[in-house]
């Protein structure tokens, strides 16, 4: 008799692998076996990380910071982090309100796991970054998915927010700059929101891991600034994969009223001891180094969102918001598909197949993001290669 002894748990049967890094790792596959493949699927910088970075880290390693530290982080780098959000943000944060963790996934996930009961429901606008929903279940909780639309340039509104809420509601999670959908929203905007969640009483988590990815001289909003007595609603959740290229240093924190920190702290006692000690000592030379590798590499990401925003709108069929943020295009391909059902692709991933069969560029179907009908590009790649990829894409729709 077979045995059942090992059958996963209900709540991993509910669980979806990351489709991102599934796509990613389809991409690679046909990379080893020849293929000239470009990879537009993952949300990861191109560039090496900067080397007085890496060098903080090699320090580390010959300097014996090679043991357990406090599970929340190493002081210097909670006080890095504190310091380094207080003078951008203008509040005034305590290294004892962050709590580092093994990047920002997993920051989300200690924040989830900390604070949602069984059945508690999160609002989620759509498109969401793929591992939100997940996370949420995975605690147990609830997402409520709220559809925004290309058309109000994927933001969420007041109304569609109050329109969602129920008794159970007791999380909204904003994401701004946004993954997928490189939509940066206005204070007014997010305050507007933060009206709802106070009325509501919601706490809130603002997942802010792009802020220092802005364009066109934004000047990114933290959302506990926009109106008093929110931070002691608000998880802050921010990293630095991102802005400093370090996506497999694997270190990203989360800003919250000291309660919670602590709460949190204790989780990760428990789950995974400290992030990487190594790590930690490179992060600290992130946060309290020299910043020109911050904006040369923002320098770079907007040259490709110019040039990527430009050649995608220019194809027929094809619309995107606009891109203030992030590295990310998200483009509405319903009118390209509804023309080619008789070639047996009905839906954004089938699209993304086809594309990456025929023509050979991986992009990340909309329906992984909660949006049936557009896809993902993620422009931190070379220009020649973003220019070659959207050529191939045009010779896909007949355009090119
Ligand atoms: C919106 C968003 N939040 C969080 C993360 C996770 O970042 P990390 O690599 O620090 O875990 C990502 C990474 O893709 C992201 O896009």
């Amino acid at each position: 008799m077979e045995s059942k002894s090992l059958q996963t748990a209900r709540r991993m049967r509910a669980l979806e692998p990351s489709a991102t890094l599934a796509m990613a790792a389809r991409a690679s596959a046909m990379a080893a076996s020849g293929i000239d493949v470009i990879d537009l699927s993952v949300g990861e910088p191109d560039f090496p990380t900067p080397p007085h970075i890496c060098q903080a880290g090699d320090e580390a390693i010959r300097t014996g910071k090679t043991r357990y530290t406090p599970a929340a982080g190493i002081p210097a780098l909670r006080k890095a982090v504190a310091d380094d959000y207080s003078r951008r943000s203008g509040l005034s944060v305590t290294p004892a309100q962050v709590v580092v963790s093994n990047g920002a996934k997993h920051s989300l996930h200690n924040v989830f796991t900390a604070v949602l009961d069984e059945g508690d429901e999160v609002i989620v606008p759509t498109p969401y970054w793929v591992s939100y929903a997940e996370l949420i279940k995975l605690a147990g909780a609830v997402p409520v998915l709220v559809e925004t639309r290309i058309d109000d340039n994927f933001k969420l509104s007041p109304e569609a927010l109050r329109a969602a809420i129920t008794p159970r509601t007791r999380m909204l999670l904003l994401c701004s700059p946004s993954n997928p959908t490189g939509v940066v929203y206005s204070a007014a905007e997010l305050g507007a929101l933060a009206d709802v969640a106070i009325e509501h009483d919601l706490a809130v988590v603002s997942d802010e891991i792009y802020d220092q990815l802005v364009y066109d001289g934004r000047e990114s909003v933290s959302f506990p600034t926009l109106r008093p007595g929110l931070a002691d609603r608000t998880v802050v959740v921010a990293g630095v994969s991102k802005t400093y290229s370090m996506t497999g240093w694997r270190i990203g924190w989360t800003i919250a009223p000291e309660p919670l920190s602590k709460a949190i702290g204790n989780l990760q006692s428990q789950e995974t001891s400290n992030p990487c000690s190594i790590s930690q000592h490179a992060a600290v030379a992130a946060l309290t180094g020299p910043q020109d590798c911050v904006a040369e590499m923002l320098k770079a990401f907007e040259r490709r969102r110019d040039l990527v925003a430009g050649r995608l709108s220019a194809l027929p069929g094809i619309r995107l918001p606009e891109i203030g943020g992030a590295f990310y295009a998200f483009f509405d391909i319903r009118e390209p598909l509804s023309r080619m059902k008789a070639d047996g692709i009905a839906t954004s991933m089938q699209w993304c197949e086809a594309l990456l069969e025929r023509h050979h560029v991986a992009l990340v179907a909309g329906s992984a993001f909660g949006a049936e009908g557009h896809v993902r590009m993620s422009f931190a790649a070379s220009e020649e290669k973003l220019a070659a990829g959207v050529d191939r894409i045009a010779t896909f729709l007949g355009v090119g």
